[in-house]
């Protein structure tokens, strides 16, 4: 059984799918793993560890993805790549089937057993496979110290000589995995963090960070799925949340943004009145870039300018944290072929077993998943 890893071809991708030290553990279950030239090098794993580890490095880019057995990658393979595949082969990587109709078309006529990491279900049982959250956690650490980055201020308090300096306030807006850890970060650099959620389970866990939950009453009820996600909101309701929003924006030096609504464009929560009434050097990290933006004004990939308030709209920041975000989504994988794989390292599909129910995508020809099925 080959296991191959590609190296990632997606512009600004630099992470790869499995690191050394995950390497040797499936080498110890008798696979064995081939591996792309360079394909760690972006991310500061080298060939020769990978070696050592026990993988063998693949001739070329053509006989890699020809011989996979299991295909693991970060990103979904292009589809001249998938074309590559040989039939029966296995494809593990982030593959937002809803949003790639044509991708899943092209996996079920070529008979590819597909897994998506990112659908891999939210429950206990499955979260050290949780790639979502390893890097929604990676991305909001980033979007802290880049609102650090971007700030002509100071984040804690200072008591010098020349004077004291007040700790810059900082707003997180959507208090998910992304939320938490940004808010851990700016309370870590010294700042004093507000946040807010539309569900009300957040509070508890907003507070134990140190930070301050902005309550806007019955905004809170109503709003939560029964898998743990925001439900998307009325107008009415998002209208009254934008207006409590729009004071606390005005006091803010940094305004951290990662509300996400699973399957729907972002929600707006910072419109262009709202930077307007920002003070002249405030911050806005908008997380939830590349899925239209909690911003109005907000574009992907790029850091813009309105009046005297910047406004970034980073675009995988995961990968700019390439060495770790590598590490934590290798662990992940490791975790999901052991539930895959049986004693002699064979992959068993068992669509009794909601894990491998709501992960396989495309099997022997057919639609697996239940989340496209019912569509
Ligand atoms: P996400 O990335 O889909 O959304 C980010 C946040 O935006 C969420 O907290 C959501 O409530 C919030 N949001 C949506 N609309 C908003 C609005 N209009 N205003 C303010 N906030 C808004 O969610 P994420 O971070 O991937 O996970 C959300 C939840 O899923 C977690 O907090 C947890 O309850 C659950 N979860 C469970 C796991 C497990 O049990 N293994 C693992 C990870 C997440």
């Amino acid at each position: 059984m080959i296991i191959a890893i590609p190296k990632e071809t997606a512009k600004h991708e630099k992470r790869v799918a499995l690191v050394p030290g995950t390497v040797d553990k499936l080498v110890e279950k008798g696979l064995d793993v081939h591996i792309e030239t360079d394909a760690g090098l972006a991310s500061n794993y080298l060939d020769e560890t990978y070696r050592e580890a026990g993988a063998s490095i693949a001739a070329n880019h053509r006989d890699l993805f020809a011989n996979a057995d299991i295909l693991i990658s970060i990103q979904t393979p292009s589809t001249e790549d998938l074309d590559k595949l040989k039939d029966g082969a296995i494809l593990i990587c982030f593959l937002w089937a809803l949003q790639n109709e044509e991708t899943v078309n092209q996996l079920k006529n070529k008979n590819i057993t597909a897994l998506g990491m990112d659908a891999i279900p939210r429950i206990s049982r499955a979260q050290n496979m949780d790639a979502l959250s390893s890097m929604s956690s990676i991305a909001g650490y980033k979007s802290a110290l880049i609102g650090a980055n971007e700030l002509d201020r100071y984040l804690p308090m200072m008591m010098t000589a020349a004077g004291t300096i007040a700790p810059a306030k900082v707003l997180v807006l959507g208090a998910g995995v992304a939320g938490l850890q940004a808010i851990a970060t700016a309370k870590r650099l010294g700042a004093v963090v507000e946040a807010f959620d539309i569900r009300p389970a957040v509070k508890e866990q907003v507070e134990s960070l140190g930070a301050t939950f902005v309550e806007i009453g019955e905004v809170n009820e109503d709003t939560e799925t029964e898998g743990g996600y925001a439900k998307e909101q009325t107008e009415d309701k998002q209208e009254r949340q934008r207006s409590v929003i729009h004071e606390h924006a005005k006091k803010s030096d940094i305004v951290i943004t990662t509300a996400l609504i699973p399957g729907k464009p972002a929600p707006l929560l910072v419109t262009e009145a709202m930077v307007h009434d920002m003070h002249p050097g405030a911050v806005i990290v908008d997380l939830a870039a590349e899925q239209g933006g909690n911003c109005a004004l907000t574009e992907a990939g790029k850091t813009i300018q309105v009046n005297e308030v910047k406004i970034v709209g980073p675009v995988n920041l995961p990968s700019s944290l390439a060495h770790h975000a590598s590490q934590l989504y290798s662990k992940n994988m490791m975790a999901l072929l052991n539930h895959l794989l049986d004693e002699e390292a064979k992959p068993v599909f068992d669509f009794e077993d909601e894990i491998t129910l709501k992960t396989t995508i495309t099997h022997q020809g057919e639609i697996i998943s239940p989340l496209l099925k019912d569509k």
